[in-house]
């Protein structure tokens, strides 16, 4: 297949490192004499034909910059038969040979149904969550954390100033990468993460055993979805007395210039994806194994499971005594 044009997209929740990966596969593109355009806002530009032509200019001094240049959306309707025959089309419409989809695994199953109807698609991880199973990483995960964490350090010295316990809710999905690894950053007292049931028995008591050797200032972090920090806070107060905060970090997570970690990965991975598609190879999805990129077809990559980091879980409740 003589591959002349191929697209790229962002979708799903923007994240760090995304513009570093569009800058990596507008320039690997261009140094294979493929053309590139940009599709605006996820599948729904795709679906409405927002396509347009990106040169190695648009992408100058973008791999600093957070959020992403194309924009980003979530698209219902690219989950119905009409809406994928649509974004066909629409490739049909403008040659596009093949395209980079960069986004989570929701992203990723519209790449499937896309590549299933005969237009090549490559899938590439960006998203803060790192809970994408093919992979040990995703692009935005390393920023998102270090900004997770800068936060949480001015949090301290307010906490601690008020002999305070707060309560700190970070992002992450239904993942606990974020919530575990700012943990341990921040050396809290107690983490919470959707893949180990909370025991609050647990974590008053170990207020009070470390009161007890004169600690007086607590982090609690909290993964999202776990319950209501708010209330988890007055708890926490009643229980212990000591005067509690609840602070939801939100979606500062997502924001910023990428580390170096994003924009290597986002190099690394956005090459990796040009030169499948130069070759006419689509249904793939490109990650980083023990730091070597890898790609697996996207119906396997989706059916795979991540074993989460369990020792380091252990590690944290070790630490934190
Ligand atoms: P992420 O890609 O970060 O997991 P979402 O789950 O929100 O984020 O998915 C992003 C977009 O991918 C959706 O808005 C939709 O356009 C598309 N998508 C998600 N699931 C599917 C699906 N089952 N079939 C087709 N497209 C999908
Ligand atoms: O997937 C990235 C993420 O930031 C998750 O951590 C969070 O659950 C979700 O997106 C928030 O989505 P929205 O931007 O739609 O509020």
């Amino acid at each position: 297949m003589n591959v002349k044009k191929i697209g790229v997209l962002t979708s799903g929740g923007d994240a760090p490192g995304m513009n570093a990966t569009i800058h990596a596969v507008v320039k690997s593109a261009i140094a294979k004499n493929i053309e590139v355009v940009g599709i605006y806002r996820g599948y729904s530009g795709l679906i409405k034909g927002d396509v347009r032509s990106l040169t190695a200019k648009d992408v100058t001094d973008i791999i600093q910059k957070g959020g992403t240049i194309l924009y980003s959306a979530r698209c219902p309707e690219m989950k119905t038969s009409e809406g994928v025959k649509k974004a066909k089309e629409v490739c049909e419409a403008n040659d596009i040979d093949g395209l980079v989809v960069i986004g989570g695994d929701g992203s990723f199953c519209g790449a499937y149904i896309l590549s299933d109807a005969g237009i090549p698609c490559i899938g590439l991880p960006g998203t803060i969550d790192n809970d994408i199973s093919c992979t040990d990483y995703t692009i935005g995960y390393d920023t998102a954390l270090n900004t997770a964490v800068q936060m949480i350090d001015r949090l301290c010295d307010t906490t601690a100033s008020h002999d305070r316990c707060s309560v700190v809710e970070v992002m992450g999905r239904h993942a606990g990468y974020i919530a575990l690894n700012a943990g341990i950053s921040c050396s809290a007292s107690y983490i919470i993460i959707p893949e180990h049931p909370c025991n609050k028995q647990d974590l008053f008591d170990r207020i009070r055993h470390a009161m007890k050797r004169g600690k007086n200032h607590f982090i609690v972090m909290v993964a999202e979805g776990i319950g209501n920090v708010t209330e988890l806070a007055k708890e926490i107060e009643q229980v212990t007395g000591v005067e509690s905060r609840a602070t939801i970090l939100g979606h500062v997570q997502r924001g910023g210039s990428p580390t170096v970690r994003d924009r290597v990965a986002g190099a690394r991975l956005g090459y990796h994806a040009v030169n499948l598609l130069s070759r006419g190879i689509g249904n793939r999805v490109v990650g980083l194994n023990k730091d070597v990129v890898v790609d697996f077809d996207i119906k396997d990559a989706l059916n795979m499971t991540k074993k989460f980091p369990e020792d380091l879980y252990h590690m944290a409740g070790e630490l934190s005594r």
